[in-house]
């Protein structure tokens, strides 16, 4: 069964993850979070210990499965949910998804996880690539202070040492280096609906995606 599909993209700490989350509670859906992916990439390759700038070394990944299931993360059958928010992975995950190689494997995990079923998707480029024929693609911003200040309390409740100056100065590097890349850089896909998160409580958010959900349901009956 096909299914219908949300697309959720946008910047660092723009809230996709834990919107998109609740989103799939509430529906009963199931969500991928695909930057959750591309950490688990990441931290393989720094436990490998292979030179993070050279594509080549990542063939690693054509015997190890990454895949994302009920909110956790899997490295083949390593659970490394808590691993990939280290420090270490979030400072090289925008490098380790540059690379053609890892995003073309990556993407392909992806749209066959996509296959079946109701999804909501979230990352850089499920609007763009990875999903473009979604039935919705929201993209979802914040201002960078906001962005920070979120990022900043979740740290603080995980347990986390972090300046807040850090933490901006690590969203606006990502966020550099994110939409500037070559490969499916970070941009809103032109059918996508904006949405600016900065003044509104996450219920807000959630809520507003899901009557949009609705009304295009309603739209494909007509
Ligand atoms: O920290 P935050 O939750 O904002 O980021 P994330 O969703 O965990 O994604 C971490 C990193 O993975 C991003 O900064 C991008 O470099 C990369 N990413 C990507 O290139 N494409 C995606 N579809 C998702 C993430």
């Amino acid at each position: 069964m096909p299914g219908y599909k949300l697309a959720i993209d946008g910047p660092a700490g723009s809230g996709k993850s834990t919107i998109s989350s609740l989103i799939a509670k509430k529906l009963g859906w199931t969500h991928i979070d695909t930057g959750a992916m591309y950490r688990a990439v990441t931290l393989l390759a720094i436990e490998k210990g292979i030179n993070l700038n050279d594509e080549a070394s990542y063939r690693f990944l054509e015997s190890s499965l990454i895949h994302y299931d009920s909110n956790r993360i899997f490295i083949d059958d390593r659970d490394v949910t808590e691993a990939i928010r280290s420090e270490a992975v979030t400072h090289h995950v925008s490098l380790v998804s540059s690379f053609p190689y890892v995003r073309k494997k990556l993407v392909q995990l992806q749209q066959r996880a996509a296959l079946n079923g109701n999804i909501v998707m979230d990352g850089r480029d499920i609007g763009t690539v990875v999903l473009p024929k979604a039935d919705l693609k929201i993209f979802l911003t914040a201002n960078v202070e906001e962005r920070a200040k979120r990022r900043f309390k979740e740290n603080v409740k995980k347990g986390k040492q972090a300046q807040i100056s850090q933490v901006i100065e690590d969203i606006v590097n990502r966020d550099q280096k994110d939409s500037t890349r070559k490969e499916s850089p970070l941009r809103k896909a032109s059918d996508a609906v904006e949405l600016d998160t900065t003044y509104l409580t996450i219920e807000q958010v959630v809520n507003k995606i899901i009557e949009l959900t609705d009304k295009k349901e309603n739209n494909h009956g007509v």
